[in-house]
């Protein structure tokens, strides 16, 4: 199936068992704003306290903190935030349609690439065994030619965005005759910048309202908290500060469901370390954090790094790690050593002395900040579409199951009574109320077994028990597996610790 089809089914399958729905669907919806349903919530809820506690559990040098979406307007003038969180818009005058200028030519450099691979695999299918890729790719005129374009639209592009150059930005978008997709016309304006942050009105005085923002990040709610949490907490260099919440970006291209949303939320931690020190602890943390993903075990192949050659101005070393999505390798967590620049420029903008004296030598400094920032909803959308699967049973039957890490699965238990009589859904509920303080399980006694099966298999549900007459008797049930979609009996006794071993998070914690 085209992975372009399996996105969609995905989509569709997120709406219809409760994961995520289009916020304000009654009414429509609202662009690139979500709701997560019954089973999309604690999926999230698992996948946050994964990073919590793997953050604030395993290092005890690591402390949480949860700070106010408002912040001081100022916070944002020195963050940055206010003259350079901006993204280059151009218009076509024929549809009225905007885009961003650097995605129309980040599209047109993806549709070489394609051009590109299609060529290469014909060749493959051609040659088979003895194909030879990279002599192909250097001396196949037709690929050398889409390289050469490539290669020099791409380095003109990468020289305009670090210039800030908006002229030739829109010189490319016209040499390279790229054209709007819904008029078919080449008829753009300028370039403008576009500042993505929501601003909105705080109280109201006889000097007017105070102009605030949602916040764009939650990084900076750690940054100006650095003092009172170093000071209260008596932490001492090297420490973390993580936090979870939410964050808001008036994004212009706004595509692929839930990777690129205007509200979406973040699990960030700054570390602060010794200046000097600073690109050590980022390639501790650039492992850790790969570690914390491949330990869900969906296959390393699925992640890579992506190392920055553009830097942002305030940061010495940045990478990302992308993961597998249906519509290919994309940014799901950031990694950057991000210098003293955050911490120094607070200090400049409120006046306010913010350093770290060190006992061990015996002065102060600004310390120096390594940030690892994952996106909830784009972790989310990771583990969705690596999870979901369609199977063709024996029999040619299919089933569509979400191979859920255990730990992460909303519902870990399915109790199901065989038939609505007989005592069985008594004995059920009996079941249910001694394992409901230990997981998250689900009562069903509506259609055929089955079809329940199904309907847990569908949600990602690792373990569904059938209580039936012979329960009665014998104190067993049939436990069901999900992946292997094997059965067997077992006392009711011990449930709790054949279920236990396999959906704790403990376990995926320890093998971090
Ligand atoms: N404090 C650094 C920072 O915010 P970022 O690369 O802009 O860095 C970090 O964002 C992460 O937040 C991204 O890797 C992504 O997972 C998530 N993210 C950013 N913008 C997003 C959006 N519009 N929708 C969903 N997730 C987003």
């Amino acid at each position: 199936m085209a992975q372009e089809d399996v996105f969609k089914k995905l989509v569709s399958h997120c709406k219809e068992y409760g994961f995520v729905f289009p916020s304000s669907e009654i009414y429509d919806g609202l662009g690139a704003v979500y709701d997560y349903g019954q089973m999309g919530v604690e999926l999230k809820n698992n996948i946050k306290k994964y990073w919590w506690d793997s953050m604030v559990l395993l290092n005890d040098n690591v402390v949480g903190i949860d700070s106010a979406i408002f912040m001081h307007p100022t916070i944002w003038k020195a963050s940055g935030h206010v003259d350079a969180f901006n993204d280059p818009l151009i218009d076509n005058r024929d549809s009225k349609k905007r885009y961003r200028a650097d995605v129309l030519i980040e599209d047109f450099l993806a549709k070489i690439d394609d051009k590109i691979n299609k060529e290469v695999e014909k060749a493959h299918k051609k040659f088979g065994e003895s194909f030879d890729e990279a002599q192909f790719r250097a001396t196949n005129a037709r690929v050398v030619e889409y390289q050469a374009n490539r290669d020099t639209v791409h380095t003109r592009f990468a020289k305009a965005l670090n210039d800030g150059n908006l002229e030739d930005l829109r010189e490319i978008i016209v040499d390279c005759e790229i054209v709007c997709p819904i008029s078919g016309t080449r008829n753009w304006t300028e370039v403008r910048q576009f500042n993505l942050m929501f601003a909105t009105e705080m109280g109201s005085t006889a000097d007017g309202a105070l102009k605030v923002y949602l916040r764009p990040e939650t990084a900076q709610g750690i940054f100006v908290n650095f003092l009172n949490v170093q000071k209260t907490g008596r932490m001492k260099i090297p420490f973390g500060i993580a936090q979870i919440g939410k964050a808001f970006r008036n994004e212009i291209v706004a595509r692929q469901f839930i990777f690129r949303m205007r509200e979406f939320e973040q699990m960030e931690m700054q570390f602060f370390v010794r200046p000097g020190e600073e690109l050590e602890w980022f390639k501790q943390w650039k492992a850790t954090r790969m570690r914390w993903h491949k330990a869900l075990g969906f296959g390393d192949h699925k992640y890579r790094f992506h190392d920055h050659d553009k830097l942002a101005h305030y940061a010495n070393a940045a990478t990302d790690i992308e993961f597998e999505m249906p519509f290919g390798f994309k940014e799901v967590e950031g990694i950057h050593s991000r210098t003293d620049f955050d911490l120094s420029s607070h200090e400049k903008f409120s006046g306010k002395k913010v350093q770290y004296f060190d006992p061990e030598l015996n002065k102060s400094y600004t310390p120096y900040v390594i940030e690892t920032s994952i996106g909830v909803d784009r972790m989310f959308l990771s583990v969705m579409s690596a999870s979901y699967q369609e199977e063709t049973l024996e029999g040619g039957e299919t089933r569509v199951v979400l191979n859920l890490p255990p730990a992460l699965a909303p519902i870990k238990l399915a109790i199901l009574p065989l038939l609505k009589k007989d005592g069985l859904p008594e004995k059920a509920r009996e079941i249910m109320d001694e394992l409901k303080f230990e997981f998250k399980c689900q009562y069903d006694e509506k259609d055929s077994i089955g079809k329940r099966y199904r309907r847990q298999d569908a949600i990602g549900t690792p373990f569904c028990v059938t209580v039936d007459h012979q329960t009665l008797e014998d104190g067993q049930v049939t436990i069901r597996h999900r992946d292997t979609m094997q059965q067997e009996r077992v006392a009711i006794g011990e449930l709790k610790e054949i279920i236990s071993t396999k959906v704790s998070l403990k376990a995926l914690l320890k093998s971090l």
